[in-house]
């Protein structure tokens, strides 16, 4: 029995300290402690069958060794607690989520609104929906004007039942917002307004049916086309550095008087023309001295204020800038180019 003893405490002592998870040591207790067939147990009940003499020895020692299972379990649990809790994971934290980033057009837009700033401009906001009167009478054109083709544009169907009887357009440029911001605010103000605007055109690399597009226009007295030159050109050259290589010819729009657009250099084939800009330049803006008919549907008095306007293709600033043959491949949400930013 010494010895059935001797053996269990050096299994015992072995396997609890191999033990490496709780489980593991809650059936140890049951193999050496279970009341019915725990090996110490069994050897502790056995003594009752000895003589008076060996149960004192033996019995002496069973239980030596059950205080020092006992301990040897009892330092095995506390030992696997802690390392339990040095493994903590804290469901609190929050899981590394890849962060996004700005589309180029958001990144754009956000740099000309700076300059635009810079310049004592006010940024405002028009709406994408837009109605007939903003979006062509007051700009001077105008039902059955010839001019209304230069836009092909996307009419909004209505209920029968709409309790406005106002036509409606996906704004097809935001030049919309001078008169609506003429009749709410008296000169001097400079505003500019950006956002996507609708056009039904067939598409090419630089032609999309949903473009972004930034309108600006000041209105006080004695500006001339000199201040236009300067607000564009200052605006590209702090887009493009110092050396950008932009013109401005003549042009007509029924709302400026004279009316001109700003072309710059293709980046593409170096001014010598390809599929992008087919003649070596892209026209980035329309612009011109605001037209006293404008004036007129802002109900300001007549002669008394000057004024220029402009609206920009963003979406082709984009492309000269970082360099993207296609503005069609700014909307496919294509990741491969996105994560290009
Ligand atoms: C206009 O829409 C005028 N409202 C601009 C204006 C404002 C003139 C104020 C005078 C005073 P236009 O249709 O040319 O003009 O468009 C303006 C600019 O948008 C163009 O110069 C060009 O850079 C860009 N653009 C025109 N059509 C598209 C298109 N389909 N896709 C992408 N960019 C375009």
């Amino acid at each position: 029995m010494k010895e059935n003893l001797n053996r269990i405490k050096t299994e015992a002592l072995n396997e609890i300290s191999a033990a490496s998870a709780k489980p593991q040591l809650q059936e140890l207790e049951l193999k050496y402690f279970g009341r019915k067939q725990g090996l110490l147990t069994s050897v502790l009940k056995s003594l009752s069958g000895l003589s008076d003499a060996d149960k004192r020895e033996l019995g002496q020692s069973a239980n030596q060794l059950k205080v020092e299972l006992e301990a040897a379990i009892k330092a095995k649990f506390t030992e696997l607690d802690a390392a339990l809790s040095q493994r903590f994971v804290d469901l609190t934290v929050a899981a590394p989520v890849p962060a996004g980033h700005l589309h180029p057009v958001t990144l754009v837009k956000r740099e000309i609104e700076a300059i635009f700033r810079q310049m004592g401009f006010a940024v405002m906001l028009g709406p994408e929906v837009e109605s007939d009167y903003y979006n062509f009478e007051s700009l001077n054109i105008p039902e059955e004007h010839p001019a209304r083709d230069m836009w092909d544009t996307f009419y909004v169907k209505q209920d029968d039942d709409a309790k406005s009887k106002e036509k409606l357009v996906l704004r097809t440029h935001i030049s919309p917002m001078q008169v609506r911001v003429m009749e709410k605010h008296k000169p001097p103000f400079a505003v500019i307004s950006s956002g996507r605007v609708f056009r039904h055109e067939a598409t090419d690399a630089r032609h999309e049916h949903t473009y972004d597009y930034t309108e600006g226009f000041v209105a006080g007295e004695n500006l001339s086309m000199a201040n236009l030159k300067f607000v564009l050109t200052n605006l590209f050259q702090q887009l493009f550095g110092k050396d950008v290589d932009i013109k401005l010819r003549s042009s007509y729009f029924p709302f400026t008087e004279p009316s001109v657009e700003l072309a710059m250099a293709c980046i593409f084939c170096k001014k010598k023309g390809c599929s992008v800009c087919h003649t070596g330049w892209l026209e980035m803006a329309g612009a011109g001295m605001i037209h006293p008919n404008v004036f007129s549907y802002a109900r300001y008095p007549k002669g008394k204020y000057t004024g220029f306007a402009f609206g920009i293709g963003i979406s082709r600033v984009v492309m000269l800038k970082y360099n993207i043959p296609d503005i069609r491949l700014l909307y496919q949400n294509d990741q491969r180019m996105l994560n290009q930013f």
